[in-house]
C-alpha cells in the first residue's frame, strides 16, 4: 500500500501544550497524515517543549525579545527561517501567547491556524472561558481558524460547542473545552494532510 504524504507540520505554543500532545498522539498512532518538524517556544520552561522530546521531536526556545505580546521584529524573521528551513507547509499555532505579524503572515499566507477557547466571533483575547461564563452564555465551544493580522480573528475553520452547566466554574468549563480541543484540532488539521497528500510536490 502506498503510504500517504505526510503534512509537514510546526508547532509554536507558550504553556502546558496539551493540544500538542494530542496533535503528536494522532501523529503517533496513524491517526494524522502529519509529521511534527519543530515545536517552538517563546518560554524557556514551557511544558510544550518537554511533551516535544517526550516525542522525539526537534525543539526550541524562540527568546522574544523585548515585548510582551508580540515578537521583537528580527526575531520573527528568524522564526520564519526556522520553519522554513524545517521545511514546514502548516504552522499550528497552540496556546502560542504572541500575536504574528507581517513577517510570518508574509511567509505563511493561508498557512498559519490557531485553537480558541471560544465560539469566536464571541470571546477573543484572554481566558475567552471565562468570559463567556461571566456574560452568562449558556453556550461556548472551541474555534479553529486561520490567523491574520488581528488577535483570534481570521477565517473560521471549525467549532464544537460545549453546554455550559449551571454549576460549572471557570476551572471545570475550561477543562471540557480543552476536551473538545484535543479532538477538534487534529481533524482541522487531517483536513489539511488530505489536501496536500492529493498535490503535487
Ligand atoms: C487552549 O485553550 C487554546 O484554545 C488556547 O490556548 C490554550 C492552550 O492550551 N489558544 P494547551 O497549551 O494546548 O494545553
Amino acid at each position: 500500500m502506498t503510504q500517504m504524504k505526510r503534512l509537514p507540520i510546526g508547532i509554536l505554543g507558550s504553556g502546558k501544550g496539551s493540544n500538542c500532545r494530542a496533535i503528536l498522539e494522532r501523529i503517533r498512532s496513524g491517526d494524522l497524515a502529519a509529521e511534527a518538524r519543530l515545536v517552538l517556544s517563546d518560554v524557556l520552561d514551557a511544558p510544550i517543549l518537554d511533551i516535544a522530546r517526550e516525542f522525539g521531536v526537534a525543539n526550541a526556545y524562540l527568546p522574544p525579545g523585548r515585548f510582551r505580546t508580540r515578537l521583537e521584529p528580527e526575531i520573527e524573521e528568524q522564526l520564519v527561517q526556522m520553519l522554513r528551513d524545517a521545511d514546514v507547509e502548516l504552522v499550528v499555532l497552540a496556546g502560542f501567547m504572541r500575536v504574528l505579524h507581517e513577517p510570518m503572515l508574509k511567509a505563511f499566507p493561508r498557512g498559519i491556524i490557531n485553537i480558541h477557547p471560544s465560539l469566536l466571533p464571541k470571546f477573543p483575547g484572554l481566558e475567552a472561558w471565562k468570559q463567556a461564563l461571566v456574560a452568562g452564555e449558556r453556550v461556548t465551544g472551541c474555534t479553529v481558524h486561520y490567523v491574520d493580522e488581528q488577535v483570534d480573528h481570521g477565517r473560521i475553520l471549525a467549532q464544537k460547542e460545549v453546554t455550559i452547566l449551571p454549576n460549572d466554574t471557570a476551572e471545570s468549563l475550561h477543562a471540557r473545552i480543552q476536551v473538545l480541543e484535543h479532538e477538534l484540532y487534529p481533524l482541522v488539521i487531517g483536513e489539511f494532510c488530505k489536501r496536500y497528500a492529493g498535490s503535487s510536490q
